[in-house]
């Protein structure tokens, strides 16, 4: 295993002390929780974790969890999670974070929002000075819309890709039957203010800046495990 590789897992493994016997759990989405998802598995393997439930936040977590036997459940049976482990692919000194990378943020926000705790995993590449330096928002919007909403980032000085499967010529498609659209604002000055303006329109489903909803960033660095929570 690379470095990297290393990293994340360690960060993946420490945000997994979070979760007690009988809890619900937010299971988020990429190859940094997948560290996560090995773990919980493990643990409920030898019996150190009973009675957990997982509420994935992709269909892509849904096989995972599946394939290693975590016990799953829905939004039908609880309406509160009580603590999410998930990824970012950027992350500000406020917790602030830009999220989406793997198409899920929809319901990865969902998620978040229902949770008392959400824990984001990550290596130290995720971290940065202001969002939007290193990584464009992922903004979903419905197929029907997508053209006029390509339109309307451009009006916010936004400049957008529609997401396209590697080597196909076709639109991904989320778990939600939507379109992606990759816009890059450039160094975002104010992220409360975009996100108002995305909210506003209809043609735009969820946008990838997770504002105020981490409690916890896990950070592992080539020095150890950096921990940044809530004040
Ligand atoms: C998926 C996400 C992921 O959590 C994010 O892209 C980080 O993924 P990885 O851990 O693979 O770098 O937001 O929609």
């Amino acid at each position: 295993m690379d470095k990297k590789e290393e990293l994340k897992k360690q960060a993946a493994e420490k945000a997994v002390e979070e979760i007690q016997s009988g809890m619900v759990v937010g299971l988020g989405t990429g190859s940094t929780v997948y560290y996560a998802l090995q773990k919980i598995a493990e643990l409920i393997k030898n019996g150190q974790l009973n009675e957990i439930v997982g509420i994935p936040s992709s269909k892509q977590t849904e096989k995972l969890a599946d394939e290693m036997r975590i016990p799953l459940t829905t939004f039908e049976e609880h309406q509160k999670i009580d603590v999410t482990i998930d990824g970012a692919d950027e992350i500000d000194k406020y917790l602030n974070l830009i999220k989406g990378g793997g198409g899920a943020l929809l319901r990865e926000k969902i998620l978040a929002q229902a949770s008392k705790k959400l824990v984001i995993v990550a290596d130290e590449s995720k971290l940065s000075p202001k969002l939007g330096t290193r990584w464009a928002v992922p903004i979903e919007v419905i197929k029907f819309a997508y053209p006029l909403e390509m339109e309307f980032v451009k009006t916010l000085a936004g400049e957008p890709e529609l997401r396209m499967y590697d080597n196909l010529n076709e639109p991904v498609i989320t778990d939600e039957g939507n379109y992606i659209l990759d816009v890059n604002f450039g160094t975002i000055r104010n992220p409360f203010e975009l996100a108002s303006k995305l909210e506003s329109r209809a043609g735009i489903v969820e946008h990838g800046l997770f504002l105020h909803l981490a409690a916890k960033v896990i950070v592992a660095k080539e020095e150890g495990i950096k921990i940044f929570e809530k004040k």
